[in-house]
Parts: C-alpha cells; sequence; structure tokens
C-alpha cells in the first residue's frame, strides 16, 4: 500500500508547446484546424493561452511544489518564416526559463515535439533528408540561445508516434498513407536525433558547460498477443513490435540502422557511426496494443481510460528493461498519465505506475505526470483531458484537481503513505 520513494528519485510535470500555448502560429496544427480535421473542432490558436498565461502556471506548479518540469518551445514561432529568426520569441522563452529557474523548477527542454513550421511541412518537413540542416540549424539557434538556462534536451518528442500518424495512418498533418514514406521518416528523424545529439554537446562544451544531457522521448508500448496460444497473433506482435519501436529505437539509440529502416537510408546518412547516442533513457508510456490483427486493439476486459486504452502498469517496466538492455543508462519516464475527463481514476492510476516503478531495480530517477494541466490533445482537441490541473477554456481559469493535490503530497512525503492512500487511492475505480 505504502511507496517510498528511492533518494534520488523525482517527481516532475510534463507539456508541449502546441498544445498549450495557443496563439496564430503558422505551423501544421493551426493549418490542420482550419483544413477541418480535429474531432470537436478545438482551435489550438486557443488552448491554454499558456504564452500570456505562463507566469501564472508556473506559480501554481511552484505551489504544487514541482521541481521539474518537461517543456517545449514552438519552431514556428521561434523561425515563422525560412530563414527568419523571431527575437522577441527568444527573449519570451528566456524569461519563463529565467522564472522557472528562480522558482527552483530544473527544465527539460524538448526541441521538436510534432509540429512543424509551415515553410518547413511545405517542402516536405522530415521526408526529405535535405531538409535535415533546417532542422538542424533551428537545433543549433536553440542551444545558442538557451544553452546557459538549460542542461537537459530531448531532441525530438515520439518519433514514432509522429512517423505512423502523420504517414501511415494519415490522421494528423500531412495526412500521408505511405509506408514508404513512413519509414523515411523515421530513418530521417533518427538521423536527425544523432546529429543533433552532437551539436548540443558541442555548442555547450564551448560554452564551457559540461553538464549536458540529451535523450529523444520514446513512446514505447507492450504488444501482446490477445491470445498468446495464437500463434499468427504471435508473429504480428513480434512485427508490429519491430516496426513501429524496435528498429527505430535501435537506430535512435546506437546509429545501428537494420531493416527496413536501412533499405530507407539515403546517402547522407551511411556517415552515421554506431555510436551511443542518448545520456539517459527517456521513456513516454501510456499502454499496450493488444494484437489479433496488423493493427492497434485494446484487451477484451481490460481496465480502460476514457479513450478506450488499456491501463496496464506492469507494461512500463517490460518496456524499460528492454531499453535498458540496449543501453544503460539512467532512466527518466518523461510522459505517463491518462485520459480521465473526470479526474476520476488519475489518482489511481498514478498511484499503480509509481508502485511498479518504486519496485523494480532499475534506475529510474524522474517521472513527469503528462500532463500539467488539460490541454489540446492533437486531433481528439480539448475533449480528452490529462491534467493534474483542470482549465476552463471558456474563461481559462485553472483549477488544481484532486489528482493534482495528491501529486503534491507525494512530493511532500517522498512517496505514498498509508493516509494518502486511504484518502485518494482507495476509493477510486478503473472502467472496465
Ligand atoms: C504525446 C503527447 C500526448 C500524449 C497523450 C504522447 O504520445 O507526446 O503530446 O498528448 O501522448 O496522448
Amino acid at each position: 500500500m505504502e511507496i517510498k520513494f528511492k533518494e534520488n528519485f523525482s517527481l516532475g510535470v510534463a507539456s508541449a508547446a502546441t498544445q498549450i500555448e495557443g496563439g496564430e502560429c503558422d505551423h501544421n496544427w493551426n493549418d490542420w484546424y482550419q483544413k477541418g480535421k480535429i474531432k470537436d473542432n478545438s482551435n489550438p490558436a486557443i488552448a491554454t493561452r499558456h504564452y500570456e498565461l505562463w507566469k501564472q502556471d508556473a506559480d501554481i506548479m511552484a505551489d504544487m511544489k514541482i521541481r521539474h518540469y518537461r517543456l517545449g518551445i514552438e519552431w514556428a514561432r521561434i523561425c515563422p518564416e525560412e530563414g527568419r529568426v523571431d527575437d522577441s520569441a527568444i527573449q519570451h522563452y528566456r524569461d519563463e526559463l529565467l522564472y522557472l529557474k528562480e522558482k527552483g523548477i530544473k527544465a527539460l527542454l524538448t526541441i521538436h515535439h510534432f509540429t512543424n513550421p509551415m515553410w518547413f511541412e511545405n517542402k516536405g518537413a522530415f521526408e526529405r533528408k535535405e531538409n535535415l540542416k533546417d532542422f538542424l540549424s533551428y537545433v543549433e539557434l536553440v542551444v545558442k540561445s538557451f544553452g546557459d538556462l538549460v542542461s537537459e534536451y530531448i531532441t525530438i518528442n515520439e518519433p514514432n508516434v509522429y512517423a505512423t500518424n502523420s504517414y501511415f495512418f494519415g490522421q494528423w498533418p500531412p495526412g500521408e498513407k505511405s509506408f514508404s514514406k513512413t519509414l523515411a521518416v523515421m530513418s530521417n528523424m533518427a538521423i536527425a536525433h544523432i546529429k543533433a545529439y552532437e551539436i548540443i554537446h558541442s555548442i555547450r562544451k564551448e560554452m564551457g558547460l559540461d553538464d549536458t544531457k540529451v535523450s529523444f522521448a520514446n513512446h514505447v508500448r507492450v504488444f501482446d498477443p490477445e491470445n498468446p496460444k495464437n500463434i499468427k497473433q504471435r508473429i504480428y506482435a513480434k512485427l508490429m513490435d519491430y516496426l513501429f519501436q524496435g528498429a527505430i529505437t535501435k537506430a535512435m539509440t546506437t546509429g545501428n540502422f537494420s531493416w527496413p529502416l536501412k533499405s530507407a537510408l539515403s546517402k547522407g546518412a551511411k556517415s552515421i557511426k554506431q555510436g551511443e547516442y542518448i545520456d539517459f533513457i527517456a521513456i513516454n508510456y501510456y499502454t499496450r496494443t493488444s494484437v489479433t490483427k496488423f493493427d492497434d486493439g485494446t484487451r477484451k476486459g481490460s481496465y480502460i481510460n476514457d479513450l478506450g486504452w488499456e491501463i496496464y502498469p506492469e507494461g512500463l517496466i517490460r518496456c524499460a528493461k528492454e531499453l535498458y538492455q540496449l543501453l544503460e543508462r539512467p532512466i527518466y519516464i518523461t510522459e505517463n498519465g491518462t485520459c480521465d475527463n473526470n479526474d476520476s481514476f488519475r489518482s489511481k492510476y498514478i498511484y499503480d505506475h509509481l508502485k511498479v516503478i518504486s519496485e523494480s531495480k532499475l534506475p529510474i530517477t524522474r517521472y513527469y505526470h503528462w500532463c500539467f494541466c488539460d490541454n489540446f490533445e492533437w486531433v481528439e482537441g480539448e475533449s480528452a483531458r490529462f491534467g493534474l490541473v483542470h482549465i476552463n477554456y471558456k474563461t481559462q481559469e485553472r483549477t488544481v484537481k484532486n489528482s493534482g493535490r495528491f501529486y503534491s503530497k507525494m512530493i511532500e512525503e517522498q512517496g505514498v503513505t498509508e493516509e494518502l492512500y486511504n484518502e485518494f487511492v482507495k476509493p477510486q475505480k478503473y472502467h472496465i
């Protein structure tokens, strides 16, 4: 029942620029909204108006005793047109980062989280290897601008999710359904990460700073056959696991590009040397896919969240073990959370995941809850709430939820006492 966190283990929260900032930036998600592709028609140009309300959000975070914050910055704001840098956007983020520092909150900065400026999207984004130079000069700019304030970076968030949703399922911009493009994007993003890893280290070194830590946020899930005795399902599960996460994880972590990414490897990429391209393992974990065919599926009779995703805490450790076997590094859970619109089982969800973490021998040192506050959940829009803090989208009023109070108390206690368990966890039930 009780949990005692390990000494070097900290709780934090995560967010992403496009999901909270709002504003009419010229990027692919505002464009996707204009094309009528958001299910509840909510507008990312509104979101939680964090670009204006960032100070208030940082204050709430500090009041909640949060000391670690994974945040993003918006490329389309910093570089609104090809070759143009908006210095006021840079100053804005510097002010925010400085304020967080003053409040004792350590930033983990995500450079790319699904969103592209339209000038980059229109030239084929990560489909084309010749576009990588644009991303890499942006990375350079980011580190030169914020390197004195930030030592920890996520180069790219969930390249596998970006590539499959945008280029295989066609549900995200640019809405393509092409296997070969999906592979090209995965390959190019892996190259982009490796080069970004080197750039970030070398620039900060030139700045005389040697505490740099870089990784990519790896969306991993368990793929299990719905029926473990069914050989076809077992083969599909293995294949999907490999195509969705196995091959790309290996490429991004070690520079070892194998089939099918190898076949998508362009000439320039041949210069990539095998090596070690992460300083910590960054895991975004939500659910398991139960495999009956070549598609996503939810295990019959399992606990589920409001989006129908299975709640399967043990999967977090199963995934973490695999990644740790590939390269032994400290582990940060850079995202974990759930869609629970009424906040009726979020505390239990968090507790169940922290329990498996605390029982594991793996060196998991951080846990960033997804998300700090409700926000623009991509094609689900405002209808899917993942936050510890409730957002009233009409008034933009922020209210700390019950789960948010639980979170603060866990930070204070460095664990879950019996009292906390009885108050926050015990009364909650998952849906089936
Ligand atoms: C993404 C977040 C998203 C969350 C919940 C992750 O895949 O990084 O941007 O909001 O999942 O769907």
